[in-house]
């Protein structure tokens, strides 16, 4: 069976709109997929690179869950990543999470000359949803490039953006009604994906 990796970093957990799209798209993927999960906000372990573990590393001793995350990345068939949209982007537990498993000899290498990736997705999935009304692709939305920017690093393949904006703002209605239309956008796509 091919290989998904879900990474959760909806920090309001079961109150997260953004989970509540994402949540059904997974199960729907579970069905063609063998699910690796890694929810953000449950993993301690998952803070910056501090002095200390950055010398752990340089001296070979990457944390054994850090490392066995990277390795499964890389053999990962399809990638969904669920992150709402924080100060223009994402939570800092994301960014936390892939610096800690940006490693080396595992997500990416080097020719001598420049960074190759290892990872293999061709397709990656990310679900959001953004406060303000802001579209994917608009200067002001930084999660998007920043995710392309990483497949390239990684060597990850097309990225899939499934988003509701203005959440904050829109009447209770019309958010369900965004919402549940993003979901079917999901489902739509899971089918094939
Ligand atoms: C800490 C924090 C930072 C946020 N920053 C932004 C922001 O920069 N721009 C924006 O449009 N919305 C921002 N929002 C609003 C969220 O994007 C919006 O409420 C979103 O739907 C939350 O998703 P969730 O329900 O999955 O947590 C922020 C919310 C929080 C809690």
């Amino acid at each position: 069976m091919s290989k998904l990796v879900v990474i959760n970093a909806c920090v309001r957990q079961a109150d997260s709109r953004t989970l509540r799209i994402a949540e059904p798209i997974i199960d729907a993927l579970a069905s063609r997929y063998q699910i690796v999960r890694y929810d953000l906000p449950e993993m301690d372990a998952v803070v910056p690179l501090t002095p200390a573990l950055f010398a752990r590393r340089g001296a070979g001793d990457t944390p054994s869950w850090a490392l066995e995350a990277a390795k499964t990345i890389a053999a990962a068939d399809r990638i969904l990543i669920a992150a709402p949209f924080w100060d223009m982007s994402f939570p800092a537990v994301l960014k936390c999470f892939f610096e800690q498993t940006s490693l080396f000899d595992s997500t990416f290498t080097d020719t001598g000359k420049t960074c190759i990736g290892l990872c293999k997705a061709p397709r990656l999935l990310y679900v959001t949803t953004r406060g303000m009304d802001i579209a994917t692709g608009d200067p002001r939305e930084q999660a998007t490039p920043y995710l392309k920017a990483l497949g390239t690093l990684w060597n990850l393949g097309d990225l899939t953006t499934i988003a509701v904006q203005n959440t904050d703002y829109l009447s209770p209605e019309d958010l369900e009604s965004h919402i549940s239309t993003c979901i079917a956008q999901g489902l739509e796509l899971a089918k094939e994906w």
